[in-house]
C-alpha cells in the first residue's frame, strides 16, 4: 500500500471515528455534546451512560422511539436512530468506564 492510501485510509477512520472515543459507532457523535465524549456526562440533568448495562441502555432508546418514555431532549433524538445504532450505542456506552 502506498503513503497516500494509508493516509487516506487513516484520514477516513479518523473522520468516520470522529469526536467519541476510538472505536465508537458514528451515532455516539450527537450524544457526546449531552452525555459526554466518555459517557459522563456534562451536567447534573444528564445521565451518565459508560459503564450502564447494555440490555438496559437499547431498552430506554427503544422507549423514547416508541413513546413509552418521553423526554423533550431525547425523544425528537431517538426517532433519528434506527434499530442497528440502537445496538451499537448501547455496546458502546456500556463498553466504558
Ligand atoms: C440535548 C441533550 C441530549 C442529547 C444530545 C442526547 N441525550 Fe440522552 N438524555 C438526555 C437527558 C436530559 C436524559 C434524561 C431524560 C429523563 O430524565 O428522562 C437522557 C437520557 C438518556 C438515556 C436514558 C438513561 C437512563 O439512565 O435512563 C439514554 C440511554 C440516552 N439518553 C442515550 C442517548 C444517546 C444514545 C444519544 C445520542 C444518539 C443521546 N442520548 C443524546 C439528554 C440528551
Amino acid at each position: 500500500m502506498g503513503f497516500n492510501k494509508v493516509l487516506g485510509l487513516l484520514v477516513f477512520l479518523i473522520s468516520s471515528y470522529g469526536h467519541a472515543g476510538v472505536g465508537a459507532p458514528p451515532a455516539a457523535n450527537a450524544c457526546i455534546g449531552c452525555h459526554g465524549p466518555s459517557g459522563v456526562s456534562a451536567s447534573p440533568l444528564w445521565p451518565n451512560l459508560a459503564g450502564q448495562k447494555e440490555g438496559y441502555l437499547s431498552k430506554q432508546l427503544q422507549d423514547f422511539k416508541s413513546g413509552q418514555r418521553k423526554d423533550p431532549l431525547m425523544s425528537p433524538i431517538s426517532l433519528s436512530l434506527s434499530d442497528q445504532d440502537i445496538s451499537d450505542l448501547a455496546k458502546y456506552f456500556s463498553s466504558l468506564k
